[in-house]
């Protein structure tokens, strides 16, 4: 399989990661693949698949629209067929993370994600009650016109201080799961992105638990 990346450039994100717990990548996706997932999100929103997204697995799943209000569409390597050079850059990313970072990650889990006006997420880390799995959260923005004011940024809550990212069209951020405590601030234009997380183990079940 032909790497998007060069090595050194991936050793560069990898350190940035490493001492900050987070990274932001611009322009993440080359143009084509941005292409593909966009038009496959704006489809299943037409066809109207996404999910008010839930809180916890299992039993402990409830829909809490005080804590999250977006809406979510699980991903499939196998069933959605023409995404899989989004997947391949996901394949690339955890071998490179593997490598680079010494991690065992060994899968993964994703989900198209839509924020209407006016829905947020409150603070939080990104692991289940009970499951210890996911170690690296990924998450790729889709708003095309995003400016200041239109709100949505994603807060960082660091030992430093605060940090925000802006939702930017193809910007990659890759922070970990278990350590980093983050929000969603208030969006006030609807919010777009492909949200997942790198796993220790494959879960097969993941998305499935996680689902509906
Ligand atoms: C999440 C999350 C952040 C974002 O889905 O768990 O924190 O910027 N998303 O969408
Ligand atoms: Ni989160």
């Amino acid at each position: 399989m032909k790497e998007i990346y060069s090595e050194e450039q991936w050793i560069e994100w990898i350190d940035t990661l490493a001492e900050q717990d987070y990274v932001c990548i611009d322009n993440f996706l080359p143009e084509e693949t941005y292409s593909l997932i966009e038009a496959f999100f704006n489809e299943q929103d037409e066809n109207e698949r996404f999910k008010k997204a839930a809180i916890g697995a299992l039993a402990d799943k409830k829909i809490v629209s005080e804590i999250r209000g977006d809406y979510t569409y699980w991903i499939d390597r196998k069933r959605d067929e023409s995404l899989s050079p989004y997947f391949d850059l996901v394949d690339e990313t955890i071998a490179k993370l593997n490598r680079f970072c010494y991690l065992s990650l060994a899968g993964y889990e994703f989900h198209l994600t839509y924020y209407p006006p006016g829905s947020f997420y409150k603070k939080h880390v990104d692991q289940f009650k009970g499951r210890r799995n996911r170690m690296i959260s990924m998450i790729i923005y889709f708003n095309e016109d995003w400016k200041p004011g239109d709100g949505g940024e994603l807060k960082m809550y660091k030992p430093e201080g605060e940090e925000l990212v802006n939702p930017i069209r193809n910007r990659c951020v890759l922070f970990r799961s278990e350590t980093v405590e983050h929000e969603v601030l208030e969006t006030l234009t609807g919010r777009k992105s492909v949200t997942g997380w790198l796993l220790y183990q494959p879960s097969g079940v993941g998305y499935i638990l996680a689902t509906s």
